[in-house]
C-alpha cells in the first residue's frame, strides 16, 4: 500500500527529492508549465492540494496568500508537511486532512477553486477513474484541475529496453505495475478519456520528466548540460507526441460549467 510505504519514509522524503538533480527540472517545468499559469487570480480562492505530501507545492501556495486544503492518505507525510509549515507561519492558512483521494466524503461538491493532484497520487489509489471522479466532483465549475500520473509507455520503453519484454506485455496489458507500492500506469489518451467522462474540458497534457531521466544523471552536474537539458525540456514538454515519452504525464483540465 501507498500508505504504508510513504508513512514508512516520511521523515527522508523531502531529502531524498532534493539529492535528484533532475527533480529540479521537474519542479520548474511543473510550476511554470502547470501550475502558475492556472492558479486563480483572487487570493481569497481554496485550493486543493490532493496527494500533497509533505507540501511542496502547497507552501508556494500558502506563501501566495491562498487558502490550501493539504490532503494526502499518509499520516506522516502530513505530520512533515505541518512542521513545515508551523516554522514558516502557514499553518493558519492550511487545513490538513488526511483522506483517501478516491474517496473524499469530507468535502462537499464544487467547494475548491484550483485543484491540485501532482507526482502521481492518482496512480497510487486502488481506484485511479473514482480519484479522477472526485477531483472533478469537489472542484467547482469552470475551475482547473492540474494533475500528474505514471506514464505507461515510459515503463514499457524502459522494460524492453533492458530485455524484459515478457514483463513489458505483462504490464502493457494488466496496467499495474509494484514498484514499492502498486501503480496504476496510464496511457496519454487514456488520461484525457478519463478526465473528458469525468466532465471536463482538456486544457493541456503534456510530458514530465521527458529528458532529465534520459540523461545519464552525472551529466546534470555540469551547469551548462542542466541549463541546456532544462531549455530543451521547456520547449519539448507541451509537444502532444512528447507525453507518452515522459516519465509522467500531466494533464490541465477545466471543469465544464453549466450550459
Ligand atoms: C510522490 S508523492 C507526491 C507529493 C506531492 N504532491 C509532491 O508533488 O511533492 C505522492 C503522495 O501521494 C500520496 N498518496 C498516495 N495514495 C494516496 C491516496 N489514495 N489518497 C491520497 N494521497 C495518496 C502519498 O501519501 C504521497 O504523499
Amino acid at each position: 500500500m501507498a500508505r504504508d510505504w510513504y508513512n514508512a519514509h516520511a521523515e527522508g522524503y523531502d531529502a531524498l527529492i532534493a539529492g535528484r538533480k533532475w527533480m529540479r527540472i521537474h519542479h520548474q517545468v511543473t510550476w511554470e508549465r502547470t501550475i502558475q499559469p492556472y492558479i486563480p487570480k483572487d487570493r481569497d480562492a481554496r485550493i486543493l492540494d490532493a496527494g500533497g505530501g509533505t507540501g511542496r507545492w502547497t507552501i508556494p501556495l500558502a506563501r501566495l496568500g491562498y487558502r490550501v486544503v493539504l490532503a494526502d492518505i499518509s499520516e506522516r507525510m502530513l505530520g512533515v508537511a505541518k512542521q513545515k509549515l508551523d516554522r514558516e507561519g502557514l499553518l493558519p492558512r492550511v487545513e490538513v486532512v488526511a483522506t483517501d483521494l478516491a474517496n473524499m466524503g469530507e468535502f462537499g461538491d464544487k467547494c475548491f477553486d484550483f485543484t491540485l493532484c501532482e507526482g502521481g497520487p492518482i496512480s497510487f489509489c486502488s481506484n485511479p477513474p473514482r480519484a479522477i471522479r472526485e477531483l472533478v466532483r469537489v472542484t467547482r465549475e469552470d475551475a482547473f484541475i492540474v494533475a500528474s500520473v505514471d506514464n505507461l509507455y515510459r515503463r514499457v520503453l524502459r522494460m524492453v529496453r533492458t530485455g524484459r519484454i515478457d514483463q513489458a506485455q505483462r504490464l502493457h496489458e494488466g496496467r499495474w505495475l509494484t514498484l514499492a507500492y502498486p501503480r496504476y500506469q496510464f496511457t496519454p489518451s487514456e488520461l484525457v478519456e478519463r478526465f473528458r467522462e469525468a466532465g471536463c474540458q482538456i486544457i493541456k497534457l503534456m510530458g514530465k520528466n521527458i529528458l532529465p531521466q534520459m540523461v545519464d544523471r552525472s551529466l546534470l552536474d555540469d551547469p551548462r548540460v542542466y541549463d541546456a537539458i532544462l531549455r530543451l525540456e521547456l520547449q519539448c514538454c507541451e509537444e502532444p507526441h512528447m507525453a507518452g515519452m515522459g516519465g509522467q504525464i500531466a494533464i490541465v483540465a477545466k471543469k465544464a460549467g453549466v450550459p
